[in-house]
């Protein structure tokens, strides 16, 4: 269950890219065990604020904590520790097209744990058993299908095990029980591992089911952040023309999934699972 001590806090982001203030003053926080879901339109800033959270794109003004520790003035050493404990599945998988799944998966236990090849090796079959691909270990990434990427990039970012994971829209585009199966998966790391999420993505569907709260990015802010049924409550236009994409009965909430992991443990049980983009 969600804890109060803060895993991450943002406050007062600002980014700016010529004339555009991608971010403006944006405050976040996200607690241990808590996943937060991050909705808004194409372009609204989803993927800069992510970059921001882990430390690639330093913003302009404002500050992240970490588990208490501040990104973007750290030394390198407590930021590589860091680094360890969080997971990030980027937008476009960002996988190593040269490489094979297991290579990629291994390159964070190579940099980071100093562990025999040997061990590694079957942590990366772990690692790729739990997403589903551990008969594709050997493939390269051009030769697996896009959702097949996106496990095998889920699998890579929970190389280490990590305590914080970001995933940057894991069922864009996939079909919908494909896209079922990845936030039922996610919904399990919550479980089992009590791991903190940030999940940005469009798909309603996913985002009522996987999150503890809904944040809704727009013109560098949240407009809105809040439990899925706050959330649903809402009657600011804005707020109402995003969610309105989604009919009622299709907003289902971890709640409903849950029962599904624990009575059945199978996508494929899902009733009325629609991929809404
Ligand atoms: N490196 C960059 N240089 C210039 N502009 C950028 C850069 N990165 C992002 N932007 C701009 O910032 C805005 C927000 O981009 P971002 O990728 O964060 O949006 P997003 O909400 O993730 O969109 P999507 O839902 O399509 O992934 C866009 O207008 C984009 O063109
Ligand atoms: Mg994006």
């Amino acid at each position: 269950m969600a804890e109060s001590r803060p895993q991450i806090e943002a406050r007062g982001l600002v980014k700016t890219y010529g004339e555009h203030r991608i971010l403006d003053g944006l405050n976040l926080s996200v607690n241990r065990g808590e996943t937060l879901v991050i909705l808004g339109a194409s372009g609204s800033g989803k993927s800069t604020l992510l970059r921001s959270l882990i430390g690639l794109g330093r913003p302009d003004d404002g500050s992240v904590l970490v588990q208490g520790i501040d990104i973007f003035s750290t030394d390198r050493l407590s930021l590589k520790a860091l680094r360890c404990r969080m997971g990030v599945a980027f937008q476009g998988g960002a996988l190593f097209g040269s490489m094979t799944l297991a290579e990629n998966i291994d390159l964070p236990l190579s940099e980071f744990t100093g562990l025999p090849a040997s061990t590694r090796r079957i942590i990366t079959q772990i690692k790729l058993g739990m997403v589903g691909l551990e008969d594709a270990m050997d493939l390269l990434p051009s030769q697996i299908s896009g959702g097949m990427r996106k496990r095998a990039a889920l699998a890579r970012a929970l190389a280490l095990d990590p305590e914080i994971l970001f995933f940057d829209e894991p069922s864009a585009g996939l079909d919908p029980v494909t896209a079922a199966g990845l936030d039922l998966l996610i919904l399990q790391l919550k479980k089992v591992f009590h791991v903190t999420l940030v999940v940005v993505t469009h798909e309603l569907t996913s985002a009522f089911s996987i999150a503890d709260r809904l944040a809704l990015m727009h013109e560098g802010r949240f407009l809105i952040i809040g439990s899925p049924a706050d959330v649903q409550k809402s009657k600011d236009p804005i707020v109402r023309r995003f969610l309105d994409r989604l009919p009622e009965d299709k907003r289902k909430t971890s709640d409903f999934y849950q029962r599904f992991i624990e009575e059945e443990g199978d996508a494929q049980s899902i009733p009325e699972v629609d991929n809404e983009s």
